[in-house]
């Protein structure tokens, strides 16, 4: 019920090169901009440089000479440089902002085209909140790593190297007291560092499991609320927020540890500069210009010396975004496809054919859910399914939509290997209309339109009348434009699946799969369902899961399944003489012979 971390969508390890191979492609567009920002960089970091000896300009002629006129210069000069500072941080800061926004779009973009495109093996082992944050959370560090952080990086480099280079070039002594300070600031940096990226590491994931619990509680809300469930969906949401509470705040303790540490290492060593320096200065060896340039020098090398530091973490938090993104892209779910994809001839009453098929779900390998099926539905036929629960009933229509390949045996659709079809062409070739009907939270006539968007209004509203639901739509408040709400909520459970039915004759197919409600509806919508399904198989090729007895009557033949065989094949009536199960599931599903006798139990959602 509660998934595991484990059941988390496999994370590779790629290494730094891969990762540039797999992203590059989403910045190299942006290149020109790229190219501006680094320039506007340089600036920035040069202007910062070019500072510290105005500075010392501004000490030495200006203040200590006592000269107005060299005061004034000094400080014009000062305001110019002040100017081009801040000139390039706008630029850079726009820059770069504007590429990563641009480029989080196309990976979020490239990431949902990609998922979507996964078989629905995938799906089984992924957990939703965590492909969600993936989506959200996972790009958006990645692209604040990407940007931000490596131009304050470089930024910071070039700090460092240059002021580095000042410091020697304006007093070789006191650059050894800076260099002595470096590895004390360092040190520390890298141990508490490697424990930061490991509680930063932990966060992320105790983050993941509030958003996967959320998101099943909150999706699966009536559930909650009919089983008075909520204080047990509640307490978990609480665990899951309190795990995640402990991995931040471990986190921030050791952050917080580690900038007392270095603010304390870096004022140390400025106050050991400034005492080393004070004393050349009272020595007369040195002006009190060289002495506050100097300082300036060695505080913007420990500062960005902490930056760095600072940013090894973050780029190792997005090292682990970035491979988690990665290996999304690159999961490889889906089913081969044929080089030079075959057609489909006929568009109605499609013939299909089972060979001797046999498959184990990808979850469940060492039990198969389907044995040696073999069986030919010919041209406009109607066949009906049944069997037990779990007999492998919907694993058939499974297979036949093509979400999964069997592993021995094969399948054809109108005469062609559905291996050799195009995903797509075999699927519109095949109309569904499942127990559980999926709708998206737009109008009516949008959920509708979903089985052909290029319908027009008139083929809309006849699909709609021919699955008796117009009746119901034009009594909503805005008809055809009112809102289903999420999944369709604000719809009764009989008008779901007269909307999904007039949807499935929109999409007119030749070969039609019905998997029968197991919940009950009442008497009035079961009745508008039955007869909107049943214009909906008039004329087609036709598979249908049974449970009712006027379904199995009508049916020109049927298949009992059990245990993922067929176990035997006939009209209903040759089949209660002949088979002692269908007669046990016969007294079982078909005694009330207009509606299915089982209650709804958690026919709430
Ligand atoms: N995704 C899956 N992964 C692993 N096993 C699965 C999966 N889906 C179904 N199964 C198993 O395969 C078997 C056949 O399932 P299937 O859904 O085809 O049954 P069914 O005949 O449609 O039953 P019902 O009448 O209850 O809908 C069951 O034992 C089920 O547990
Ligand atoms: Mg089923």
């Amino acid at each position: 019920m509660t998934p595991t971390l484990q059941d988390s969508p496999r994370q590779g390890s790629y290494s730094l090169g891969q990762l540039g191979r797999i992203f590059w492609p989403y910045f190299r567009p942006f290149r020109r901009q790229i190219i501006g920002a680094v320039l506007a960089l340089v600036m920035v970091a040069g202007a910062l440089l070019v500072m510290g000896r105005g500075l010392a300009y501004l000490v030495d002629e200006g203040l200590s000479k006592q000269d107005p006129e060299l005061l004034n210069r000094a400080v014009i000069a000062t305001a110019l440089i002040a100017l081009c500072l801040a000139f390039g941080s706008y630029l850079r800061t726009t820059l770069v902002n504007q590429v990563g926004e641009q480029v989080l779009a196309q990976i979020r973009k490239a990431l949902f085209a990609h998922v979507v495109g996964l078989a629905p093996g995938w799906f089984e082992t992924a957990r939703t909140g965590d492909i969600l944050a993936r989506i959200t959370t996972d790009t958006a560090i990645v692209q604040t790593v990407m940007t931000s952080t490596i131009s304050m990086a470089a930024r910071n480099l070039i700090l460092l190297v240059g002021g580095l280079v000042m410091l020697v070039l304006s007093s070789p002594k006191m650059s050894l007291v800076v260099l002595l300070a470096v590895p004390l600031v360092v040190a520390p940096m890298i141990v508490l560092g490697r424990r930061l990226r490991k509680a930063s590491r932990l966060a992320q994931d105790r983050l993941a499991d509030v958003s996967v619990q959320a998101e099943e509680s909150v999706s699966a809300m009536r559930t909650v609320q009919a089983f008075a469930r909520q204080g047990l969906v509640r307490d978990r949401f609480d665990d899951a927020v309190g795990g995640s509470l402990d991995a931040a705040l471990a986190r921030v303790r050791l952050r917080g540890l580690l900038s007392g540490i270095v603010i304390f290492m870096v004022f140390g060593g400025v106050s050991a500069i400034l005492w080393v320096g004070g004393q050349d200065l009272l020595a007369g060896k040195i002006t009190a210009g060289d002495l506050s340039s100097f300082v300036f020098y060695a505080f913007l090398v420990a500062a960005s010396t902490g930056f760095l530091s600072d940013l090894a973490g973050e780029l190792q938090r997005a090292g682990g975004a970035a491979e988690r993104i990665a290996a999304m892209l690159q999961a490889d779910e889906s089913l081969p496809q044929a080089a030079i994809p075959r057609q489909i001839d006929a568009a109605h009453k499609i013939a299909c054919r089972f060979e001797d098929v046999s498959f184990a779900y990808p979850a469940a390998t060492a039990r198969p859910a389907v044995t040696n099926v073999d069986f030919t539905i010919g041209h406009g036929e109607r066949v009906a399914l049944v069997g037990p629960s779990g007999a492998g009933k919907s694993t058939l229509f499974h297979l036949l939509l093509r979400f999964y390949d069997p592993g021995a045996g094969r399948i054809t659709v109108g005469g062609q290997d559905i291996r050799d079809l195009a995903l797509d062409d075999l699927r519109r070739h095949i109309g569904i209309v499942s127990q559980d009907t999926a709708l998206f939270s737009t109008s009516v006539r949008d959920n509708i339109l979903f089985g052909r968007p290029d319908a027009d209004g008139a083929d809309m509203v006849a699909a709609a009348q021919q699955a008796e639901a117009h009746g119901f739509i034009t009594e909503l408040p805005q008809g055809y434009d009112t809102l289903v709400g999420e999944k369709g909520v604000r719809l009764s459970g009989g008008q779901r699946q007269r909307l999904a039915i007039a949807r499935t004759i929109l999409r007119d197919p030749g070969l039609l799969l019905l998997d029968e409600a197991t919940s009950a509806l009442d008497a009035r919508s079961e009745a508008a369902v039955q007869a909107a399904l049943d214009n909906l198989s008039r004329d087609r090729t036709t598979l249908v899961i049974a449970h009712r007895l006027a379904t199995v009557v009508r049916a020109d033949r049927i298949l009992l399944i059990d245990n993922g065989r067929i176990v035997a094949t006939g009209t209903h009536e040759e089949l209660i003489v002949e088979s002692p199960l269908y007669r046990h599931l016969a007294d079982l599903q078909f005694s009330t012979p207009d509606r299915q006798a089982a209650p709804a139990i958690e026919g709430t959602g």
